[in-house]
């Protein structure tokens, strides 16, 4: 009999402090109504010095597990996507399974896959319970991008903010997850990077740099394609999915794809305005979100979406 992998449980962590636009507007030449306007987004929450990739994954697991009803010692694999890692190395996975007191198991953080990052660690999971290797995984968003924005660069500062997403994912013979499709195109390396790497002037290299309106048009042209591979590969039409769970990059974007879905913004999981773009966090908070406030249903079909840096991007389709 197959074996397909399905979602046993969510949590997330938010940082306590929240930033609002007005705040901003306190420190950089920019309006609420600007960035309202041109980004959906009305505040996001901000990490303390203690609220570190680490200290958030570990959080939002214990909320997890919790929702999936096992222990810790029931984790075969740990990932955590984040660009935003406590080290580098030992990786933030290892840092977290010492916490969870389950050495053995493979423990590894996705770095460089961006925003996309979480679906990656998602398709990665899929995998390895696919091929009956392993039975249950930890997968892991979470980010700390007030880090490495800067608070002087009004066009991308304002984009961003903190939390962590988990999803326990496990063994079960009907899916589940039905695909999950990954891409990437280095071709765009410099739309959006944080050049810092080992051995450069830090000073010159920390923050993030971006081409927002380079990359708006390139997002919504590849995740346009994205929903088709993924409805086509699973002879699916796209009055079928249930629910869009995208990356939350702005709400334009959002928009523009809930359109080529067809689907009302009321089946879109929608965090941006809250939180923010948390990167590699933001699908599995948004998915948390929704799980959690019952609009998220058992049975219903889920169309799981990414994209950042690299460029990367990747779906998922899922029967929750
Ligand atoms: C960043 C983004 C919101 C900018 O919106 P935009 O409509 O493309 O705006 P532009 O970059 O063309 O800038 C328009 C003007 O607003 C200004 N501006 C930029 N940020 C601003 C801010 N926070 N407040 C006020 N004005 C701002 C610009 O300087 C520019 O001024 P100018 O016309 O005098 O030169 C948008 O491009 C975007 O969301 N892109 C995708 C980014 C993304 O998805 N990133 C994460 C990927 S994981």
């Amino acid at each position: 009999m197959a074996t397909y992998s399905q979602i046993l449980g969510t949590g997330s962590y938010l940082p306590v402090k929240i930033v609002t636009n007005y705040d901003l507007e306190k420190m950089l030449d920019t309006s609420h109504d600007w960035i309202v306007e041109r980004t959906g987004i009305r505040q996001r929450h901000i990490a303390a010095e203690h609220e570190t990739a680490l200290m958030m994954a570990e959080c939002a697991t214990h909320q997890a597990l919790t929702a999936a009803d096992i222990t810790p010692s029931h984790i075969d694999m740990i990932i955590v996507a984040t660009t935003t890692p406590e080290k580098l190395y030992p990786s933030t996975a290892c840092l977290l399974q010492q916490r969870l007191g389950v050495a053995g198991c493979p423990a590894f953080d996705l770095n460089s896959t961006a925003c996309a990052g979480f679906i990656y660690a998602f398709s990665i999971a899929d995998q390895y319970i696919r091929s009956g290797t392993v039975k249950t995984v930890l997968v892991i968003g979470s980010e700390v991008m007030s880090r490495v924005v800067d608070w002087q660069d009004r066009a991308t500062c304002v984009l961003f903010g903190d939390g962590a997403g988990a999803v326990i994912l496990g063994a079960q013979n009907k899916p589940g997850v039905l695909s999950t499709h990954l891409h990437a195109d280095g071709t765009y390396g410099d739309v959006l990077a944080v050049p810092i790497g080992v051995g450069k002037p830090v000073a010159q290299y920390t923050y993030m740099t971006m081409k927002g309106n380079q990359l708006f048009k390139i997002a919504v042209n590849i995740l346009g394609q994205l929903f088709d591979e993924t409805l086509t590969v699973n002879g699916i039409h796209k009055s079928e999915v249930d629910w869009l769970v995208p990356h939350q990059a702005n709400m334009r974007i959002i928009h523009g794809m809930a359109k080529k879905l067809a689907m009302p913004l009321d089946r879109v999981a929608i965090t941006l305005d809250e939180q923010g773009n948390t990167s590699a966090a933001s699908i599995p908070l948004a998915l948390d979100k929704a799980v959690r406030d019952g609009r998220i249903q058992r049975g219903q079909l889920l169309l799981l979406e990414g994209f950042g840096g690299g460029l990367t991007w990747g779906s998922a389709l899922v029967r929750y």
